[in-house]
């Protein structure tokens, strides 16, 4: 392929990608949609800068209005999320928990963890970050019917091991991590606890979920784009007044895993702060009883809903059975989804063993939330569900169907002037701008 052709091949596929997100139903746990005044600070020419440091201590001369608006997120995280210590430089999730582990943690440490087949993140694991650090792992015993670690086998696991590092969260979330008496044996030990919140951080954030920092953990990192909705990138938090700890935090990050930190994508993450403290106590709320709501749904549809029990969840996510341990039906049920406009992830349920032939599927209400979805709405998804899996429908009528639906919800709410252009909208606007349009 040509060079121009490779790049109009680019611009073609962000265009139908844009249109797939937009007539479909997105319900991938980890995703968001932003706001357009976040979106346009992405195409700032913050995106071309360099700002290493902290504000008003840079490497680089130019960084005066980026000062203004990295303190200015600094301040607002810090009231956001409640505590004394925000980092907002991080790239992602994954990356600040890689600055947290070098921060706290020496090579040959030990760490205790939930295991990737219980839900844990692969950041937590020895083939990505925990690995990357030459860390010890121990995984936590695990409560099944609950899903959460089992409490006392957890609390024992640290009092034997003393780890250095006691670390919480997990990527399938859908009830608090029970922490009082994991945190009393971490501290006994003299361990850090760690809280991964990067699924849940907006419901944190909001006062929907647990609070880690005032459950015990020393340090919350977290991701800037699932349930907290803002551009994708990473926080730290920590509600420690120790200026050392909080030095060692800061240098975690630059110069321990950043150089650039994408200023464009800061500068979005303040606007998502600044609307998050407007809005996000709301969102949260409404995000969660969707989820319940939609969980109840499904098993209405007569769906197998992991956690029934127990309400559904207590998170944005809900999980859903398949078919028999490692039978693949988890990937099957995704693809036909897909098929219908229906946008999920096939994930590990308790005793599969195979990541790519799992039984379960895993989804997020969180950005049909966004959109403006509420109760009614969950319950007519989760006939798309059953029409598109129980009932075998032609994908292709249910996908028309779907589309017409997702007509409706368009806006991005929760945001400032919702309603004044659409979310999917700014970026095909962005398409026909007369600077890109001219290299046509
Ligand atoms: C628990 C947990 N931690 C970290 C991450 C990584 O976040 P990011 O994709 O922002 O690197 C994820 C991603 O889904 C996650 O589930």
């Amino acid at each position: 392929m040509d060079a121009l052709a490779a790049a109009t091949a680019v611009r073609d596929a962000a265009k139908r990608s844009t249109q797939l997100f937009r007539d479909g139903l997105p319900m991938i746990a980890s995703e968001n949609i932003i706001s357009p005044r976040v979106a346009e600070m992405l195409v700032t020419d913050f995106h071309g800068r360099y700002a290493e440091g902290l504000p008003g201590k840079r490497y680089y001369q130019g960084c005066g209005d980026f000062d203004t608006v990295e303190a200015l997120g600094m301040e607002l995280a810090r009231g956001v999320f409640r505590c004394a210590f925000a980092n907002i430089q991080s790239t992602s999730g994954t990356v600040s928990n890689l600055a947290v582990l070098k921060s706290l943690t020496k090579p040959g440490d030990a760490i205790t963890a939930v295991s990737t087949a219980d839900g844990g993140h692969i950041s937590h694991a020895p083939m990505g970050a925990v690995g990357m650090r030459g860390l010890e792992l121990h995984t936590y015993p695990w409560d099944h019917d609950n899903m959460h670690p089992d409490v006392d086998g957890a609390a024992k696991l640290v009092r034997s091991v003393k780890p250095k590092l006691v670390l919480f969260g997990q990527s399938m979330f859908l009830f608090p991590t029970p922490m009082k008496d994991i945190v009393a044996a971490a501290k006994e030990v003299g361990a850090v606890v760690m809280y991964d919140g990067a699924h849940v951080l907006g419901l944190i954030g909001g006062g929907q979920f647990q609070d880690p920092l005032r459950e015990g953990a020393d340090v919350l990192t977290g991701s800037s784009h699932k349930t907290f909705p803002g551009p994708q990138g990473g926080f730290v938090f920590s509600d420690s007044k120790d200026e050392k700890f909080q030095r060692r935090l800061h240098s975690g990050v630059f110069p321990g895993v950043v150089s650039s930190y994408h200023l464009h994508h800061v500068a979005a993450k303040v606007v998502a702060l600044a609307e998050f403290q407007q809005f996000g106590a709301r969102y949260a709320k409404d995000t969660v009883a969707n989820a319940q709501a939609f969980g109840a749904a499904l098993a209405e549809c007569g769906f197998d809903v992991l956690a029934a029990d127990r309400g559904f969840t207590k998170s944005h996510q809900i999980v859903t059975r398949h078919g028999a341990q490692d039978s693949g039906a988890g990937a099957k049920a995704a693809a036909t989804l897909e098929a219908c406009g229906i946008i999920t992830n096939m994930n590990m349920l308790p005793g599969d063993t195979k990541p790519l032939t799992p039984s379960g599927v895993r989804i997020g209400v969180q950005e049909l939330t966004r959109v403006g979805m509420g109760k009614a709405e969950m319950e007519q998804v989760a006939d798309f569900y059953r029409r598109g899996l129980l009932a075998n429908e032609d994908p292709a009528k249910v996908k028309r169907d779907v589309k017409a639906f997702k007509a409706r919800f368009q806006e991005v709410k929760y945001c400032f002037n919702e309603a004044k252009l659409g979310g999917y909208e700014f970026f095909e606007l962005a398409q026909k701008t007369p600077s890109l349009a001219k290299f046509s």
